[in-house]
């Protein structure tokens, strides 16, 4: 599965005016790759991800599926946001089958299916639990359960740790490693957390802010489990990066 982005264009109408988002934006993403988009806030990197999945049209560009022209990617993709939109009045189950469900599918195969992931993540015995009653790492990882219960190739993650402690993010973080592993996903996460894209990604897409424009792409070559120490000049560029950026939009050295 070999996806392009090409030229990508956005501007959103805020207040009558035209606020530009996307300039020209295009990138690939190769089958099974873990590909991480890192950039100020507010630069356009859920709007990215939301036109990708066909939530928002698109104004200009391309997005090519296997070389095909698409209006979107909704068909093969799966997609996870920092809030996980569990359903509170459903319990972890019930959550769980929300796509097999909703695609018609044989429910009973689709709990069992079910159970059998949630045993996996370390939900044994939270099935029938509701969303309320876990705390933020177990309702993370309901939320990812859900998604890979979509069963599409394609994962788009959204900040999906953003909300999350520094250690409840690192079991996070090496849960969808061996998700993606396992299971052969394409990922494309959007996060702002540097160390979060070098402990995971295969490649980092900088963007601008915004207008975004893509800055800078790294490949990380060090293979997992990362050693991050070894990794403190990529961050160190990425980190500079990003904090001239910011400082475009505060003005450097101003309070
Ligand atoms: N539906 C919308 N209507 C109008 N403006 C929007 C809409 N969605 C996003 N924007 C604006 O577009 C810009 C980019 O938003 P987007 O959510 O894509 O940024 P982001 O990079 O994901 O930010 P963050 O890191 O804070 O999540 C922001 O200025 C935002 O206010
Ligand atoms: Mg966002």
């Amino acid at each position: 599965m070999q996806i392009e982005v090409k030229n990508l264009r956005k501007s959103y109408r805020v207040n009558g005016a035209e606020l530009n988002v996307l300039d020209d934006i295009s990138f690939a993403v190769n089958s099974k790759e873990f590909l991480t988009i890192i950039g100020p806030s507010g630069c356009g990197k859920s709007t990215i991800l939301n036109i990708l999945a066909g939530f928002v049209p698109k104004d200009g560009g391309e997005i090519r599926l296997n070389g095909k022209k698409v209006g979107n990617l909704q068909k093969i993709a799966a997609y996870m946001v920092q809030k996980d939109l569990l359903m509170p009045w459903r319990t972890v189950i019930g959550n769980t089958i929300l796509g097999p469900e909703i695609e018609g599918q044989d429910i009973k195969k689709a709990k069992e299916e079910a159970i059998s992931l949630l045993d996996s993540f370390g939900l044994g015995g939270f099935y029938n639990s509701y969303p309320s009653e876990l705390s933020g790492g177990m309702r993370q990882r309901v939320a990812l359960a859900r998604t890979l219960m979509f069963k599409r190739p394609l994962l788009l993650l959204d900040e999906p740790f953003g909300a999350l402690d520094a250690m409840t993010r690192f079991v996070m973080q090496n849960l969808l490693l061996r998700v993606w592993k396992k299971y052969e996903k394409t990922v494309v996460l959007v996060t702002h957390d540097i160390d979060e894209a070098l402990i995971l990604s295969d490649r980092i897409i900088v963007l601008s802010s915004r207008p975004a424009r893509i800055k800078s792409t790294y490949t990380i070559e060090q293979p997992r489990p990362r050693d991050l120490s070894a990794l403190a000049a990529i961050k160190k560029k990425i980190f500079d990066e990003l904090k001239e950026e910011i400082g475009s939009v505060f003005g450097n050295g101003s309070i």
